[in-house]
């Protein structure tokens, strides 16, 4: 029993230091300024209207901090956040229920939007563009729709990829922002914002290498700090160092540019198995046993933003660039 207790507490207390590293605010928030910058006006305006704010669609690689700038739309409407995902939904009256149970201008956010059964997002439908829900109540002749209003809300949907959503469900988003890779700059910031919520002082070019080698993504910058942290920690430092820095994060396997194991895996394969390209995903996949929707969400958006690899309608390619990551000669095309 006390052993329970006590796993209880730990997990609450991991649970608040990973809500305590979320800002709370546009003006906490560091990066994604074209983002921020729309939506300050939008959450302004909304205000002053007295409005709820209209729906909003954050989409972009996964760990660019789609979740926090939900709740900070909430937190800056002064209004409740409500958080739900889309394969967690799955009958159209567990929608239903979640809509009805809103207060006016709450925020509703529904995770990997995308992934919303279809009879389920008809029911969004008439909710995000007439506030009302559409209920059939009974069966076969004796059936009938019966229409209940809802308050005003604002739905904020997230994906990995706009081009997830069908044509309807998108167009009633009246606000998209895409969220970008970070800069190493701002992920130097991110890294030395959450150090110092951690306690611990970090050296100015250990920041500088964690950002470096993030692959432009805060949430593998503060996993990697933590790793860090833990080394720098039992080596008995009382600043993390450059050097401890970069033994960790070889330890970790990321390399200079930031890659793991995987993108090496990929970039490598495409380059021996496949002579450099064009490969489909689906062969890429299967060569590797990684999910084809894993590589196109998660490795692929970072390693074409870097230019180590190409999209062509025939498949994948790697780059000349590819090539020289790993000291091999760059074949002659
Ligand atoms: N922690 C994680 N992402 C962040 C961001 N964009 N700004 C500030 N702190 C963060």
């Amino acid at each position: 029993m006390e052993e329970r207790m006590v796993s209880n507490e730990r997990q609450a207390d991991d649970a608040s230091i990973e809500l305590s590293l979320r800002p709370n605010t546009l003006a906490q928030y560091i990066g994604q300024d074209k983002a921020k910058d729309n939506l300050a006006i939008f959450i302004e305006a909304a205000r002053l209207r007295n409005e709820a704010l209209d729906h909003v669609l954050l989409y972009g690689p996964p760990g660019l901090g789609k979740t926090t700038m939900a709740s900070i739309i909430a937190n800056e409407m002064e209004v409740e956040f409500r958080t739900t995902s889309g394969p967690a939904i799955e009958k159209a009256g567990d929608l239903a229920a979640i809509l009805s149970s809103l207060e006016v201008g709450d925020v509703l956010f529904i995770d990997e939007i995308h992934r919303l059964p279809r009879s389920v997002e008809e029911i969004l439908y008439p909710a995000m563009e007439d506030f009302c829900l559409d209920i059939v109540i009974g069966t076969g002749p004796s059936a009938r729709s019966v229409r209940l209003d809802l308050p005003p809300f604002t739905l904020v949907g997230a994906t990995t990829r706009a081009g997830l959503l069908t044509a309807p469900l998108r167009d009633r988003f009246g606000v998209l922002s895409r969220l970008e890779f970070y800069t190493t700059e701002d992920l130097c910031d991110i890294v030395e914002r959450t150090a110092m919520i951690f306690h611990v002082t970090i050296a100015k070019e250990a920041a500088i290498e964690i950002a470096r080698r993030s692959r432009g993504t805060p949430r593998i910058a503060n996993r990697l700090l933590k790793r860090v942290r833990d080394i720098s920690q039992v080596r008995g430092e009382t600043e993390i160092s450059l050097e401890t820095t970069k033994t960790a994060l070889q330890m970790l396997q990321v390399d200079q540019s930031g890659l793991d194991h995987i993108d090496h895996k990929i970039l490598q394969t495409i380059i021996d198995a496949f002579q450099g390209g064009p490969v489909g995903l689906d062969t890429l996949a299967s060569t590797i046993g990684e999910e084809s929707q894993t590589i196109e969400d998660v490795y692929e958006p970072f390693l074409l933003q870097q230019g180590f690899m190409q999209r062509t309608p025939r498949g994948r390619v790697v780059t000349a660039k590819a090539y020289q990551h790993f000291n091999r000669e760059v074949p002659n095309t």
